[in-house]
């Protein structure tokens, strides 16, 4: 199915003003990745369907197109040098500058499916495993429902998890009755809270964070918008605390004040 140069345009702006994602330079994408959608929906042409979906309040359907036109992917220990980071240099600053109240506050923005919170909570569990008393539940936030679903549900391919250390695969997950599936242990569930959160919102979270994993979320956004969001991780990070992007992407430091550390890792 074709979509007209009026529709498109609409499509576009639709989605950028809304959910910061630059769609300009994919026309043959939406084509085809929404065709087979459009059909089952029963739409005849994009022209009625860009009409509904730039005008409804049916979140489902929105998350149904977002789904569609971005990418979820997202594994167990991805970006390993974050995750090494995260446990060599970032935990033994949080365990000690926050040796009073023992709480952490951790967010990771544009979650997915879980593997991120879940990777971060299984490594706070080993560092503060002979420390008791530490509050280290994290924020994971996502657009989409739809992948929260599945992050809520904490399951996952047996495969996925090849890649964790061995003593995770027992301590962290546990069987299902699929035997092609394992699920996260309830205490690494508890560790993280879900919540659907659009970046292009005003952050108003309750209390600012010391580390903010946003990885793989801008990479859709023009720069406007990039440097924007950027700004409001920054006021919502504590003095010393940290942010963490994908190693594709960049932060325009001449339109934000964190300091540069190390490829995609940030500190205020
Ligand atoms: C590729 S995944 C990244 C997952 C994980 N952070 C990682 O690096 O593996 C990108 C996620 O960003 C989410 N996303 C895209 N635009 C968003 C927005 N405006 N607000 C919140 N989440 C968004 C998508 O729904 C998707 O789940």
């Amino acid at each position: 199915m074709n979509i007209l140069q009026e529709d498109f345009t609409k499509l576009v702006n639709f989605v950028q003003h809304n959910f910061g994602i630059d769609l300009s330079r994919k026309k043959q994408l939406i084509e085809s990745r929404l065709s087979n959608t459009l059909k089952e929906k029963g739409y005849s042409d994009f022209s009625s369907y860009v009409k509904y979906i730039t005008t409804t309040k049916n979140k489902n359907d929105i998350d149904l197109m977002l789904n569609k036109l971005t990418t979820n992917y997202t594994y167990f220990m991805r970006e390993r040098e974050h995750f090494d980071f995260f446990k060599d240099t970032i935990l033994p600053y949080l365990a000690e500058t926050k040796k009073t109240s023992k709480i952490l506050s951790i967010w990771s923005a544009g979650c997915s499916s879980g593997e991120e919170p879940y990777t971060l909570t299984m490594l706070l569990k080993d560092y503060f495993s002979k420390q008791p008393g530490w509050d280290t539940r994290i924020l994971a936030t996502d657009i989409s429902q739809n992948v929260l679903s599945t992050a809520m549900k904490g399951e996952y391919a047996i495969e996925s998890i090849k890649e964790v250390p061995p003593h995770w695969k027992t301590s962290y997950f546990s069987k299902t009755t699929n035997p092609s599936k394992v699920c996260v242990t309830k205490a690494v569930k508890d560790n993280v809270i879900f919540r659907t959160f659009n970046l292009m919102d005003p952050i108003n979270f309750k209390m600012k964070f010391d580390v903010i994993f946003c990885r793989n979320v801008m990479i859709y956004f023009d720069q406007p918008t990039k440097d924007a969001l950027v700004n409001r991780f920054y006021n919502a990070t504590n003095p010393g605390g940290y942010l963490l992007i994908g190693h594709s992407e960049s932060v325009n430091r001449a339109a934000v004040p964190y300091k540069y550390i190390m490829p995609a890792t940030y500190r205020k």
